[in-house]
This record gives C-alpha cells, structure tokens and sequence, in this order.
C-alpha cells in the first residue's frame, strides 16, 4: 500500500520552523508584513484569504486587508498596487484571483513590483525561475517539491509527468522538476495517448481541474503521485483529480485530498513572505 504523503504535517512543520525564524528576524529590526488584497466577495476566494492572514497571524508575519467593492476599477486598483509597491513597510502583496471580469488579470499581476510578488506571477518571477535565479516561485508548484523533499522522494533521473500546463501550476512545477534533475513531459489536453505517457512516470503530478479523471491506468506500479485538484463532489466530499481509491494501491507514494498539496500552498505562501525579508 502507498505511503499517504500528510502535506498537513509537512506545512505545519515548515509553519513552525517560519515562525521561528520570523521571531529572530524581527530581533533584527526586519518585520515582513503582507498587503492582501480582494476585490469583490467571492465566497471561496474569502474562505482563501481568511486563511492567508490566519497563517500570517501564526508565524508572526504582519498583515493588511485591502476588502474593495466588486464595482472597483482597474485604475482604482493599479493606484492601489502603485502605493503599496512604494511604501516600505509592505514587504509582500497579494492579490487575490480571480478578479472581477472588467479588470485585467495580467495587466494586475505585472503592476506588482517583482520585489514583493509573493505568489510568484510576475512574468520576472516566472523568468527568473526558468533561467535559474533566484526569485519567488508559485506557491502550489514549490509546495509540491517541498513535499517531495520531507518524503524523501529524490528526483534526479526521474521520469516527471506533469499533467495540465498552468501558468500558475503546470508550467512552473515542470521547471522546479527539471531543475531538481527529472526527465520531464508537460502533458495537455491536446496530448495523445496521454494514459500512456503517464505511465511513464516515475512521479505523476496532475493538476487539470476534472474530479477523478486520472485512473489506475494511467499510472505505473510504484509510482509517486501528486494531486493539485480540490473539487466538491454532489455528496459533499472532496475529491481530487486522481481517483484516489483506484489509484493509491499502486502507488508507492500519494497525496490524499483534502490534506495533501492544498495545505502546502499557505505554508509556501509564508515561506515567501518570510524570503522577502531575508
Ligand atoms: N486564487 C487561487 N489561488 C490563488 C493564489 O495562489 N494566489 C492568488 N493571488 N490568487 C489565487
């Protein structure tokens, strides 16, 4: 039976190790503080940000709430993003997605100083991990090699595949893989024979949105594989998008959902906030 990789346990490790370190950064007079931003009140996306600042209020990072109205506009919401680049006790900002439908996401996300884009979306952020600099990684993607990392799951050599080619999953977990040394394929919806290239993978990582669509067929005995999907199901449950019970019996090791990769994401989310300090 696979091992169930617990990413509750792993973010409240790397929680309590952040807070600690934020205890002896602020000694140093350095303080992090996080500008979240929401505009509208999507239920799910509060339910996101509340968490965000529970975690901040954990680790002893500072937070501010910028709650605007859905009628905001984008040069409302630019000004915005303009002061708080410019003001330096703001050490990190986020935005939260997605945004109402008259104001442009890319437009938003590039208007965030790279110094201070925490979720790792700034078309910066995004080249610096693809050449190999340092910078700020999506939260969800350097969730998932920390996971790999505490489970002692190495990826050198490895035939990585990643399902779904995200900007904000897909595409970067594909590029932390390959710099941790994987052989990866991106898969898409386009993709041929996909239940045959997953196959293939030593470690599977599947974020493309659809409940249970990746079956035991699709993976090979003794494969690691990695769930991003949360999706509500008609009897209340959360599911992913691996068919967990048909899949867990061949694994050598899965994240479960709830509690796998979801957590993780928060946790990833501080440690950037936290990077931006140090
Ligand atoms: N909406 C869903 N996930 C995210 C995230 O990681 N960051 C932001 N800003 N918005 C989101």
């Amino acid at each position: 039976m696979a091992d169930i990789i617990d990413g509750k346990a792993v973010s409240q490790r790397l929680k309590d190790e952040l807070k600690e370190e934020v205890a002896g950064l602020k000694a140093q007079g350095k303080e992090a503080v996080l500008a979240v931003i929401q505009v509208g009140n999507d239920p799910a996306s509060s339910v996101y940000v509340g968490n965000k600042k529970k975690a901040c209020a954990y680790i002893g990072i500072g937070s501010e709430s910028y709650e605007l109205p859905e009628e905001t506009t984008q040069e409302e919401l630019l000004a915005l993003i303009d002061r708080l680049n410019e003001d330096d006790k703001i050490t990190g900002i986020l935005c939260q997605l997605p945004v109402p439908g008259h104001i442009d996401e890319d437009t938003i996300i590039r208007r965030i100083s790279p110094l201070k884009d925490v979720d790792g979306f700034h078309p910066m952020s995004v080249g610096a991990l693809c050449i190999g600099e340092k910078g700020f990684v999506s939260c969800t993607p350097a969730g998932i090699m920390k996971l790999l990392e505490y489970s002692d799951i190495d990826v050198e050599g490895k035939e990585c595949v990643v399902v779904g080619r995200s900007n904000i999953v897909g595409k970067p977990m594909a590029l932390l893989l390959l710099r941790a040394n994987g052989t990866v394929t991106v898969c898409h919806s386009r993709t041929k024979n996909l239940q045959e290239v997953c196959r293939r993978a030593d470690i599977l990582v599947v974020a493309v949105g659809k409940p249970k669509m990746i079956t035991e067929e699709y993976v090979k005995d003794g494969a690691v594989v990695i769930d991003v999907g949360i999706h509500r199901m008609d009897n209340g449950k959360l599911c992913g998008d691996v068919d967990y019970d048909r899949v867990a019996p061949k694994c050598s090791a899965i994240t479960p959902v709830p509690g796998g990769v979801g957590p993780m994401t928060i946790a990833m989310l501080m440690y950037n906030c936290v990077n931006a300090i140090r």
